[in-house]
This record gives C-alpha cells, sequence and structure tokens, in this order.
C-alpha cells in the first residue's frame, strides 16, 4: 500500500458554460433576436451604412482574456440590422438571394453538428449526397454524374475547368503540369457577357485569361454562334487547341441566356467540353417561364450554380455538376495513407467529396440547402422564379411608359437594365446621373438597385432574386429614380445658374 501524499486533483478546463441553463437563455435571446430581424424584412431601410463606433469597436486588439459570452453577443447582436439589404425586398443589386427563416433553423443545426464533410461515414454525407442526387434529378444529368458543394459559382467553374483542362492531357498535367505537352496553348470561348469568374478560373489554372476567347454577342445578348465556330476554326488555324466552351445560363448583366442547344452541337462537333455558367439562371429549370430555353443544360459536361442565389438558401451555397464521375474524380482525387478509405468503420462511406474538389475540410452547407428543398419543395421555389420574372417585366413597362425614362436591355429573365433620360445632357453627364441616382438611393436606404454598362452606357441595373419583392416595391422604384433625377437636376440647374 502506499503512503505518498495524495496529489492536488488535475485541473482541466474546456470551452463549454460552466451554467448550461444560464447558456440555454443567452441562445434563446440571440434566436429572438434573428426571429425578430427576420420578422421585420420588410420593413425600415434597405442598407444601414456600418456607423463609425461600430466600425471602431471591430478595431479592438487581439483579446487575450476574453470578453465572456455575454458581451460577445452584445456584439453580435448589435451587429444584425447591418447587412447588405438583401433579405429587404428592395434589394435589387448584383444578383443576391434573400435568404429564409428556415434556414436559420438548418444553420441552427448545422452547427449543433459541427460535421466535417471532407469525407468519412456520418450522417451529414448521407445528406448531401442527397443533395447531389437531386440536383442530378433537376437537370437530367445521368444517374453516373457526380458533384459537390462548394462557396459558390465561381469555385465550381475552377473545379468545371480543371476538369476540361486535365481530361485534354490525359490527367498528366496533374503531375507534370501544362509545359511538357504537345498540345501547345489551349483555348476556351464564352460570350463577351460572360461572368469575369470564368477569365478568373482561366488565370488560376494556368491558362491565363487571353486563351478565353470573348465572343461578341447578338443584340439580346446571346452569344453569336457564327462567330463562335469562326473563332474555334482560326485557332485551329493558327495552331492552337480549343478545348472548352462556356454557355450562360443567365448572364450576369442583363441576364440573357445562350443558345444553349446551339452551343451543345458546337461543342459536340468539335469535341470540346461544354460548360455552363448557371449561377443564378439554372433554377430557372423550376419555372414553366424559363424552362423551355433551358433544355440545352442537361447536355453539358458541366454545370456550376448557386443555390443561395434564385433558391434563397443562406450564404453560402453553390455547386458543381459533372457529367462523368470518372472524369471528376480523376481530376481531384489524392488519397494519402492517413485517408485511406476502409469497408467499414468511421473511414468507409467512399468515394469522399475530398476526391472531387480541392477541399478537405468542408462544413455542412448541405444540411440549409437540404432544408429549403424539403421544406418548401421545387413547385413553390419554382413559381417564386417566376414571379420575380413577371416582376422584371412589369418593371419593364413602367420605364417604357415613364416620359423620362429608357429600358436598355431585353428582360430575358429577372433583370431589367434601365436609365433616367436628361434632353440636352451630354452622354457623359447622363451617365452621372444614373451613377448617382443609383448612390443616392442607396444611402436613402430607399432601394438597393447596382449600376452597370450597357452598349457603353450606364444603366441602372434590378435584379428581381428576391422573395419578398412585390410590384409595389418597382412602382416605389420608378417613382423614386424619377425624384432624385429631378433633384439632382435642379441642383445642377442652381449651381450654374
Ligand atoms: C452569372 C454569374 N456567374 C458567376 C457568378 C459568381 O458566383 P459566386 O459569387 O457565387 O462565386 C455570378 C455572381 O453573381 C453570376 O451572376
Amino acid at each position: 500500500m502506499s503512503h505518498a501524499p495524495a496529489s492536488e486533483p488535475l485541473q482541466e478546463h474546456s470551452l463549454d458554460p460552466d451554467d448550461w441553463d444560464a447558456f440555454r437563455a443567452q441562445a434563446h435571446r440571440m434566436v429572438d433576436a434573428a426571429v425578430d430581424k427576420m420578422a421585420r424584412n420588410r420593413e425600415g431601410r434597405v442598407w444601414n451604412p456600418f456607423p463609425a463606433e461600430m466600425k471602431a469597436g471591430f478595431q479592438a486588439p487581439l483579446p487575450t482574456a476574453g470578453i465572456g459570452a455575454e458581451a460577445a453577443q452584445a456584439q453580435m447582436e448589435a451587429l444584425l440590422p447591418y447587412g447588405v439589404g438583401n433579405t429587404h425586398p428592395r434589394f435589387f443589386g448584383w444578383v443576391h438571394g434573400s435568404g429564409t427563416p428556415g434556414n436559420l433553423i438548418a444553420e441552427i443545426a448545422a452547427a449543433a453538428i459541427n460535421a466535417n464533410l471532407g469525407g468519412r461515414d456520418h450522417g451529414a454525407m448521407y445528406v448531401e449526397k442527397q443533395v447531389v442526387n437531386w440536383c442530378r434529378e433537376l437537370f437530367e444529368f445521368p444517374d453516373t454524374a457526380s458533384g459537390i458543394i462548394v462557396s459558390g459559382t465561381s469555385t465550381a467553374t475552377i473545379i468545371a475547368l480543371k476538369a476540361a483542362r486535365d481530361r485534354c492531357f490525359d490527367f498528366t498535367s496533374r503531375k507534370r503540369g501544362m509545359q511538357q505537352s504537345e498540345l501547345g496553348q489551349l483555348v476556351g470561348y464564352t460570350s463577351a457577357q460572360t461572368h469575369s469568374c470564368v477569365a478568373r478560373a482561366f488565370d488560376i489554372l494556368g491558362l491565363g485569361s487571353d486563351a478565353l476567347r470573348k465572343i461578341p454577342v447578338n443584340a439580346r445578348f446571346e452569344i453569336d454562334t457564327v462567330a463562335l465556330q469562326a473563332a474555334i476554326a482560326a485557332d485551329r488555324a493558327a495552331g492552337l487547341t480549343p478545348f472548352a466552351i462556356i454557355g450562360t445560363a443567365g448572364a450576369v448583366n442583363v441576364g440573357a441566356i445562350d443558345d444553349l442547344e446551339a452551343l451543345a452541337d458546337i461543342a459536340a462537333a468539335e469535341k470540346l467540353w461544354f460548360h455552363i455558367d448557371g449561377a443564378f439562371g439554372a433554377f430557372g429549370i423550376l419555372s414553366e417561364r424559363l424552362r423551355p430555353r433551358l433544355t440545352g443544360i442537361k447536355r453539358a459536361d458541366s454545370l456550376a450554380f448557386d443555390f443561395h442565389k434564385w433558391l434563397h438558401v443562406n450564404y453560402d451555397a453553390g455547386f458543381v455538376l459533372m457529367r462523368s464521375e470518372e472524369v471528376h474524380r480523376y481530376t481531384f482525387s489524392e488519397r494519402p495513407e492517413y485517408l485511406k478509405g476502409a469497408e467499414r468503420g468511421l473511414a468507409a462511406g467512399n468515394p469522399w467529396p475530398v476526391e472531387y474538389g480541392p477541399e478537405l475540410s468542408r462544413g455542412f452547407r448541405a444540411l440549409k440547402i437540404w432544408a429549403q428543398l424539403a421544406e418548401h419543395g421545387t413547385e413553390k421555389l419554382g413559381s417564386l422564379i417566376t414571379q420575380n420574372c413577371e416582376q422584371a417585366a412589369y418593371l419593364s413597362e413602367l420605364v417604357t411608359a415613364h416620359a423620362h425614362m429608357e429600358v436598355m436591355a431585353p428582360v430575358a429573365m429577372n433583370i431589367c437594365c434601365f436609365r433616367h433620360t436628361a434632353p440636352g445632357l451630354e452622354p457623359a453627364a447622363v451617365d452621372a446621373l444614373n451613377d448617382e441616382i443609383v448612390i443616392r438611393l442607396q444611402l436613402e436606404g430607399v432601394a438597393a438597385p447596382s449600376t452597370t454598362i450597357v452598349n457603353g452606357r450606364n444603366a441602372i441595373r434590378v435584379n428581381i432574386t428576391n422573395h419578398r419583392t412585390t410590384r409595389a416595391d418597382l412602382a416605389l422604384l420608378v417613382q423614386e429614380v424619377h425624384r432624385i433625377a429631378q433633384d439632382v437636376l435642379a441642383g445642377q440647374a442652381s449651381t450654374a445658374s
């Protein structure tokens, strides 16, 4: 028997609260604050600029001793009114989805599970597999197609175009790079209206953004397929190696939809990879109004799109769908000894998502996507897409009927680009007027459209991927655009006199 003195009990710590009841009350307060924010989404200003004192609050030095749960929560709650404004019905800028209250609950459940979806055999993986299966079904891809959830279309595009690139090299490029190949310079083709993430993917993949040919568009802002074929022939004649065509289902500036069937035909005839950027427009497949123009999607080799845009899943949630699971896996699979799979136990459930993309650690984005589809179903989500398209057409009618405004591009989907006119002003002054109108709409909290350039002229760009928008919001927008234009023009006149 030992007579050694009893040692002091070892003090061990964790990050869990000491008082779970107090934590529960604190969590309920945050849920209440979040639900209150959601319930008041239609009220008040669209965008609240972040106050200077709050900016200063986020410049505090790195805390060595924590400020505690209460103080941290107070700072988080204070943040709630200061989003970009995309939960408000008059947020029309860029392409932002508007989120749903239901996703709040999914995010709480995902945080509680705290799963890592790089791989392994656990419940969250089966949720993601279900989302992949649903996407396959929705876009009529074969049963052998694969897919992966990512942050957004920019990342999805990199994954898709890496597969297109590596397939050209029979995957030797994964080890040897592209220099030691006889293929020479690879070139790809897209419309001049395509989002910049495609050129960025060319840059990131070492192809160089100049290797992306920007083909001119027709009067509807769709890729000119005759010019496309001529460009491919010219590049082949010059000894270059065409490898991919990138079509767009909903171009970012005006919402144009390329002739996807024609692009699929050209890609097949030329033996090129056919990728589609469907960031927001791909979900038009759920809308009776848009579906006939999107039949070409099912012929793509890869499709990139976002759930956080027209499906209103909370940020962030993108996806890449690949026709060939094999090509997809050959492009990314890497299973070192410490990531070895197994038939049984936690290392089962192969192949793992890490074999389909660059990320090993991956959060549980799948749950909020699954929850949105499960709660609302494709019929309702599709009817809201149709509603947004009808609203964009309605806005275009309001603008056309207005004596001092004009529509600048046909409304193909959910985007209406227009401007306030000012007879007698130089074109550059009219451009400046429209930029000023947009800034004032945002600063006054009335609405938040963004700007773009259409046929060389500045436009007020209204994108409606917003299930809260009503026609009354659009009528108010038109009224306010005119009011601000009159104010600006009156101000200029008084300064000049
Ligand atoms: C047509 C189009 N493609 C690509 C993107 C980039 O998507 P993400 O911001 O999800 O990376 C956008 C974003 O608005 C877009 O509208």
